[in-house]
């Protein structure tokens, strides 16, 4: 459009992968869901239960590794959950996921997760987490290059950046890595 700048677009590859996988934006694979808190996922107080926040985290996050990838794709690992906020029964528990960073057969996914109350709409940010998928090839199910991640804006460029400095650390901490 006539005097708008034009939005910086950056493929970002420069991990080795087949030439022929396109980069995609951030946006083709950003995914939200909701869910409605019913009582047989809550505890004694009405709280939504962790342990149900951690399926959800984990499916909203694969929906975005696999659009991303279009790939099966499995969790190789978890960095944290630390719940800020509670959930509470009869309001919605909204998930917000867009993969941060492509490396070469993996990719980091962030999930933001919201309570809403229905009768005000107000959210709460309730938690965050940061989930590793591995895509895999559909006939060998070995780890298969994923295509590369096009980041466009300020916001997807610092996710970016500091999906790298998580990476060096899940992988220091890694199954077998630790003395
Ligand atoms: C994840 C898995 C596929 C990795 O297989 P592997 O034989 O170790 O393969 P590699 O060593 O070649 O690693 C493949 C990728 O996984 C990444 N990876 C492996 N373990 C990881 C971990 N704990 N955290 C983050 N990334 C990890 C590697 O860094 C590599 O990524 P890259 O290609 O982008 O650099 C394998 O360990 C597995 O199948 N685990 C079980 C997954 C599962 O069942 N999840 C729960 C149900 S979905």
């Amino acid at each position: 459009m006539a005097g708008t700048m034009k939005r910086k677009r950056k493929e970002k590859s420069q991990e080795s992968r087949p030439a022929t996988l396109k980069g995609k934006p951030v946006n083709a694979s950003r995914s939200e869901t909701a869910e409605l808190v019913l009582p047989a996922q809550t505890n004694a107080l009405g709280k939504l239960l962790g342990g149900h926040v951690m399926h959800l985290v984990d499916i909203a996050a694969a929906i975005a590794a696999s659009r991303h990838s279009n790939s099966y794709v499995v969790t190789a690992s978890v960095d944290y959950i630390d719940f800020r906020n509670p959930v509470n029964l009869g309001e919605l528990v909204i998930l917000k996921s867009q993969v941060n960073r492509v490396f070469r057969t993996s990719m980091e996914i962030g999930v933001e997760v919201y309570s809403e109350q229905i009768l005000t709409g107000e959210r709460k940010h309730t938690t965050t987490a940061y989930v590793t998928f591995v895509a895999l090839d559909e006939k060998t199910h070995r780890p298969r290059p994923v295509r590369p991640l096009i980041v466009e804006s300020p916001e997807e460029e610092r996710r970016f950046q500091e999906a790298g400095e998580r990476r060096k650390i899940r992988l220091a901490n890694r199954y077998g890595q630790s003395a």
